[in-house]
């Protein structure tokens, strides 16, 4: 019996001694190996290394990396070339310093081939995917490795991983496909860092270019997206020593790659604990990103057709078959004679750096004119596009030309074009403009007399005409969601039925209310299939409802991006009108902005809410103009990731247009800018000031409209006094005392001042409010006294302060119509 019990204790003790061998060691010695069936693990569990068999092979197996969450995704392979046939291989490190994989007779597989003598070699595992070699293990890692994996990159790079030039060296990081999806040895396709000329990355299929993602911006690749760039910080690097582009996730236990696939594609990747699978946050090349798919002169535009067309100036050479890649040539004899000019192309890739000249001291104007001297000179841009200054021209033929997408970043050039046809034509063109200027002039004159006084007599119905106004608007958007669908008006947004909504809010039930807004209730309803929603109901009474209800539907509909709160449909049906969000477990940010949040949580809300805004600003198709964002208006995820809610009042804008005037103003008081409050001016600049507002609001924990000094100060005025005393760490809650970068709050304050600032043109864009929290190379500018530092501006007006802190709902909906002046 006794014996047993010894037996027992003693198979456990064995059994735990293997558990722990196999589960916490993350390094090799001399006297320690692994093979087939152990694994090595990074110390937090973030990577494994061990033996794999690729995709559908069963026989052969390979050394590899891979995040223990998702071991089917290799990151990194050590025997490329050469499979391992037989089971009894063994990782080891050999006694002069080798990382070496042998076969049964000791023979060499693959080896990390150190030449130097090392004393006491051992191979750890780092929890950034980095397989070391170094020579005892020391706490102090930024000691040179004698070998390290990532010096040696698959088809994936990984955080912290680069790809570039070792300038003393030599030696280059590149990318390497596999060659399919079961064969990790050597593919055709490479990713590398050009530095021909302005670094740029580029896939080559052999050694012919397949893909390249155009100069750096400062932020970005051109032609590769930024608007990623609060998950990740990307860099490129230049020094003496190295050349290289690199990235670091944010928050640094987000499981990422960057992974080139045996078809070529590059694919980034980011793992989504729900669904426990990757998400492709970006892959290239899209159609248009083929190198030089529509051959010379000419550019490729996504969302046209053919996608193909000459440039400006230039006709396909063929013309009897017109096929693409095909040859533009000069449309006009005239080549080179005077009267050249450049027109400028926006948001473009700019032609392939082949021909090129680079000067780093010229500006623009010289820049025209040089190119203008040259005849083979067919275009010119910044050659720096992060300061936005030097000169690049290109000579000869112009290839890959593309259109950016709206969330990449993309550059402008100025491309030559011939004088305008000859002077005949010209003539007979001003003759008839100024014929039909003789006749319009006066009609139109006549037209604006009839419509100012028309205006002025319907000045008391005015909402009426407004209503009928935003519906024009409205069909002029439907009619673009008509086309771009293809499909009916209605089924651009699915439609649920009274009954589905009325059944999922229990009819509505006061206990499922959520809050109620300017125009209507809120309420939580859980839809058949158990899916959480939020359900917001107008009230019939409310004289905007149908004008504000439809405008929002419209827009949400169409904006997709992770902090803004998404549409799911809408319901129209005896007379209700009702929108379907999806649900936000954790209310809005002016629910937090009171001392429940840590600093960190702050910047990434701040950071959120200015990608949400970028987006609506820049790269949503149609821009948008919030025009109420406040914290109410700010809604957060069971994650705490902000979304944009409530764009009932936002604006629609056609493609250029930047400023426009209205006479209703909406908005909340605090949060608006003083061109809007006072003239009812508002552009992408007021909603900068209000992500102002918002940033000093969050980092300080009081609110712009209710914090009164003893001095009548507002915040504003209160974080502009603390900035010129040097003190502006005193605005920060000091609950975050502790945990608060002050160089960071510091940025913070000052980028938040310059969005306050009173005349809109002085304002940042929210381009350059990001690429200004976010960078920290980025000198920022002083800024200027900000508008509203008084209260006795909001005496005067009798603007009401909406949206309570008591009142915190999941969705204030505050809607304050009042009419300017
Ligand atoms: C082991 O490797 C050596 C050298 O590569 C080779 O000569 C030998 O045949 C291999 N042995 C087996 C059993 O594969
Ligand atoms: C090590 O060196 C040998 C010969 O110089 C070479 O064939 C082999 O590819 C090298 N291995 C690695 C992993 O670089
Ligand atoms: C190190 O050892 C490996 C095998 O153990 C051998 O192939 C290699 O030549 C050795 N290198 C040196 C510098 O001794
Ligand atoms: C770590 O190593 C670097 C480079 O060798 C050295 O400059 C630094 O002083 C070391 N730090 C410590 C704490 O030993
Ligand atoms: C790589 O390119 C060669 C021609 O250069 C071709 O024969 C081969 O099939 C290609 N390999 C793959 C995996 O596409
Ligand atoms: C890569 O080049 C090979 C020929 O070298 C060609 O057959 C293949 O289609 C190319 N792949 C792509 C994706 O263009
Ligand atoms: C135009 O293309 C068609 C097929 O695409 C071909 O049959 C025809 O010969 C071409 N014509 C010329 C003039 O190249
Ligand atoms: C125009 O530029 C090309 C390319 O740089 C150069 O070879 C050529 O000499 C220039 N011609 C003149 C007239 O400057
Ligand atoms: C652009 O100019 C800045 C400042 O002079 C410099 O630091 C940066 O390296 C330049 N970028 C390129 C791509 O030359
Ligand atoms: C980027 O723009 C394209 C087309 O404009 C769109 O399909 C894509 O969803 C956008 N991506 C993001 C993250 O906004």
């Amino acid at each position: 019996m006794e014996n047993l019990l010894c037996f027992y204790i003693f198979s456990f003790w064995i059994f735990f001694l293997i558990v722990k061998l196999s589960l916490a060691a993350d390094t090799i010695t001399p006297a320690r190996s692994i093979r087939d069936g152990e694994k090595l693990v990074s110390s937090s569990q973030t990577f494994e290394l061990g033996f794999f068999s690729p995709g559908n092979s069963r026989y052969s197996k390979y050394l590899g990396i891979w995040y223990k969450k998702s071991p089917e995704t290799i990151v990194w392979v050590a025997n490329r070339n050469s499979p391992i046939l037989d089971p009894s291989a063994v990782l080891t490190v050999s006694s002069n310093g080798s990382l070496v994989l042998l076969n049964v007779t000791k023979g060499i597989i693959w080896s990390s081939n150190i030449s130097r003598k090392v004393e006491n070699p051992v191979a750890q595992l780092q929890d950034t995917g980095n397989l070391v070699l170094v020579d005892v293990i020391r706490k102090n890692t930024s000691e040179s490795y004698l070998w390290q994996s990532f010096d040696y990159p698959s088809d994936t790079l990984l955080p912290g991983m680069k790809v570039g030039w070792n300038l003393k060296t030599g030696v280059e990081w590149y990318l390497t496909s596999w060659r399919s999806a079961d064969d990790p040895s050597p593919g055709n396709f490479t990713s590398r860092l050009d530095i021909h000329v302005l670094p740029e990355i580029c896939i080559y299929n052999g050694s012919v270019k397949y893909f390249c993602t155009g100069p750096w911006s400062g932020v970005a690749f051109v032609a590769a997206p930024s608007y990623t760039n609060f998950l990740y910080n990307q860099e490129l690097a230049h020094n003496q020593d190295e050349i290289y582009f690199s990235y670091e996730s944010y928050n640094s236990p987000s499981i990422m790659m960057l992974k080139l696939n045996p078809s070529g594609t590059v694919q980034r990747l980011i793992w989504n604990e729900r669904n426990a699978a990757w998400d492709v946050v970006y892959s290239a090349p899209n159609v248009c990103g083929v190198y030089g798919k529509c051959g010379a002169n000419s550019i490729c535009i996504l969302d046209k057709g053919p996608n193909c067309e000459c440039l400006k100036g230039f006709k396909l050479k063929s013309q009897d078959n017109q096929t693409w890649p095909g040859k533009c040539e000069r449309s006009h004899s005239s080549y080179c004679k005077s009267g050249d000019q450049f027109i400028k192309l926006d948001g473009i890739k700019a032609p392939d750096l082949l021909q090129v000249s680079v000067n780093d001291n010229m500006n623009l104007k010289q820049c025209e004119a040089e190119c203008l001297k040259n005849c083979t000179c067919r275009a010119y841009a910044y050659s720096n596009l992060t300061e936005g200054s030097g000169c690049l021209m290109w000579f000869g033929d112009l290839i890959d030309i593309s259109k950016t997408l709206g969330n990449f970043t993309g550059q402008s050039v100025y491309i030559r074009v011939p004088a305008l046809g000859p002077g005949k034509k010209k003539l007979l063109w001003i003759t008839i403009i100024a014929v039909l200027m003789a006749v319009l002039l006066p009609a139109f004159y006549i037209f604006y007399r009839w419509r100012r006084k028309l205006r002025e007599s319907r000045f008391a119905e005015r909402r009426k005409v407004e209503i009928s106004q935003d519906i024009l608007l409205l069909d002029t958007n439907m009619s673009i969601a008509t086309r771009e669908t293809g499909n009916s008006k209605e089924s651009c947004l699915p439609f649920f039925s009274l009954a589905s909504i009325t059944a999922a809010t229990d009819n509505f039930s006061g206990e499922n209310k959520l809050g109620e807004g300017g125009f209507g209730p809120v309420y939580k309803g859980k839809l058949n299939n158990g899916e959480e929603v939020a359900v917001k109901r107008l009230s019939s009474q409310s004289g905007q409802g149908l004008e504000e209800f439809k405008n929002e539907m419209m827009l949400i509909a169409k904006l997709q991006h992770r902090n803004l709160v998404r549409l799911f449909g809408c319901c129209i049906e005896h007379g209700e009108k009702i929108l379907i969000y999806e649900y936000m477990p954790n209310k809005s940010l002016d629910c937090f902005l009171f001392g429940l949040l840590g600093w960190e949580m702050r910047v990434r809300i701040l950071e959120g809410v200015a990608q949400g805004l970028l987006y609506l600003h820049h790269y949503s198709r149609l821009r948008v103009i919030h025009r109420d964002l406040k914290a109410s208006n700010i809604l957060l995820d069971s994650n705490m990731n902000p979304k944009i809610s409530d764009f009932g009042i936002a604006r629609l804008f056609g493609g250029d247009e930047l400023q426009s005037n209205t006479k209703r103003i909406v908005g909340t008081y605090g949060y608006m800018s003083p061109e809007y409050a006072l003239r009812g001016l508002f552009s992408i600049k007021s909603d900068v000031f209000s992500f102002g507002v918002l940033v000093l609001e969050t980092l300080s924990s009081k609110k712009n409209a209710h914090f009164y000094n003893t001095d009548s100060l507002t915040l504003l005025g209160h974080a502009w006094n603390l900035w010129n005393d040097g003190r502006a760490w005193e605005l920060m809650d000091s609950i975050l005392q502790n945990d608060a970068s002050y160089p960071m709050l510091n940025r913070y304050i000052n980028v938040a001042l310059l969005c306050v600032q009173e005349n809109a043109a002085d304002r940042p864009t929210m381009l350059e409010v990001i690429s200004m929290l976010t960078n920290e190379n980025v000198i920022l500018p002083s800024p200027l006294q900000p508008a509203f530092s008084h209260v006795r501006i909001a005496e005067n007006s009798s603007l009401p302060a909406n949206c309570e802190v008591e009142a915190c709902t999941v969705n204030c909906l505050t809607l304050s119509a009042m009419d300017a002046r």
